[in-house]
């Protein structure tokens, strides 16, 4: 059984991705989930309504719902942390402009992990800005090491996948390798160097070359923001989803010569990437949480120059953060 602790769960993600979980859709139809929920002090009544709802959906995996607003207390045993409470921007806003406000949560539930979860820890950070947040939570855990801590960089890769998909007039699955590099921002860098469509390169079935740097890029780099302006607020069911397809791709071994977005620790990168940063790169895995870093994928001098950008924005949040950092 899999002990899992979702943060903000009185929040909106929380109301899609809870119930995804409970259905099996993260770990299969063989194992069973025990939810771990917390929330602010004074949502709990909210978070006894979820709880009722999950309930009274008699998912046949759903082992037991603990729920509560002392993280230490909620991340009792817990084999994985989904850590999506923190504050979402509004119009106008980028995402570090949060960083302030939401980067002390993640010293206290950092030291809450610390004290309180299973040996096997694994940590997806959904709450922005999900790069640094995830360092700040990696320096505030020290019992863990630093290949335990994610951030959630797989919405943008669903998002270009799709935008992909749309314009070469097939479906999504015939897209692959569609790496995102860098920061959950509007510096991220979606990859069609290395991305496939029904496997040939995407520049040889996409053949409108400026849409790559007038459309495609800046519609993927500021989807949040387009669905902040369109909805009045940010994602929530397709930021679910993509919380469950990361964990889904660390637990399950990646098909051979495919690869999928994720932003982890930088030591030991083979792309000359500075050291100590959450940085998105491709991924594999070979099952059970077992990942490691695609290193051998090449990169245009355009591209190069984009992920520098990105690079350089997360020097910019850490030093920021240092004060949060131990
Ligand atoms: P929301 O406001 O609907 O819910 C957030 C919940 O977190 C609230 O219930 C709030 O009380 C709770 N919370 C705040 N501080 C907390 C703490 N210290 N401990 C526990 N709970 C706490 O927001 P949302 O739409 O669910 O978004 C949550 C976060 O996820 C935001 O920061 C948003 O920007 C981010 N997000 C990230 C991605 C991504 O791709 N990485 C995608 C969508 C949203
Ligand atoms: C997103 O990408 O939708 C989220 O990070 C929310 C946001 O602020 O854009």
């Amino acid at each position: 059984m899999k002990r899992i602790a979702v943060t903000g769960g009185a929040g909106q993600i929380a109301y899609s991705l809870l119930f995804r979980i409970a259905n099996g859709e993260m770990f299969g139809s063989d194992e069973e989930v025990a939810l771990h929920i917390l929330d602010l002090p004074g949502m709990e009544p909210v978070l006894e309504g979820v709880r009722m709802e999950l309930n009274d959906c008699a998912f046949p995996l759903l082992h037991e719902v603990h729920i509560g607003s002392d993280p230490k207390k909620v991340f009792e045993g817990i084999n994985l942390a989904l850590l999506v409470g923190a504050k979402p921007r509004g119009p106008g806003m980028e995402r570090k402009d949060l960083i302030n406000d939401n980067g002390k949560i993640f010293v206290e539930q950092g030291a809450a992990l610390n004290s309180s979860a299973a040996d096997d820890l694994q940590v997806l950070v959904v709450g922005n800005p999900c790069n640094t947040n995830c360092l700040i939570l990696s320096h505030n855990a020290p019992r863990f090491s630093k290949d335990r801590f994610f951030a959630m960089t797989r919405l943008d890769q669903n998002r270009a996948e799709h935008q992909i998909a749309d314009k070469a007039g097939v479906p999504v699955r015939s897209v692959k390798n569609l790496c995102i590099w860098g920061n959950h921002s509007s510096t991220q860098v979606p990859d069609c160097e290395n991305a496939t469509v029904e496997g040939h390169p995407v520049k040889e079935v996409i053949k409108d070359y400026p849409w790559f740097e007038n459309e495609f890029l800046p519609s993927v780099q500021k989807r949040g923001a387009a669905i902040i302006a369109a909805r009045g607020k940010s994602s929530a069911a397709s930021a679910a989803s993509a919380a469950v397809d990361s964990i889904r791709s660390l637990y399950t071994p990646t098909p051979k010569g495919q690869f999928f977005s994720l932003g982890v620790h930088t030591a030991g990168n083979t792309y000359g990437i500075d050291t100590d940063l959450v940085f998105s790169f491709p991924c594999r895995s070979r099952g059970l949480g077992d990942f490691e870093v695609v290193n051998d994928l090449k990169w245009s001098e355009e591209l190069r120059k984009k992920i520098n950008l990105s690079e350089e924005e997360l020097k910019e949040e850490r030093e920021i953060v240092t004060g949060l950092m131990v």
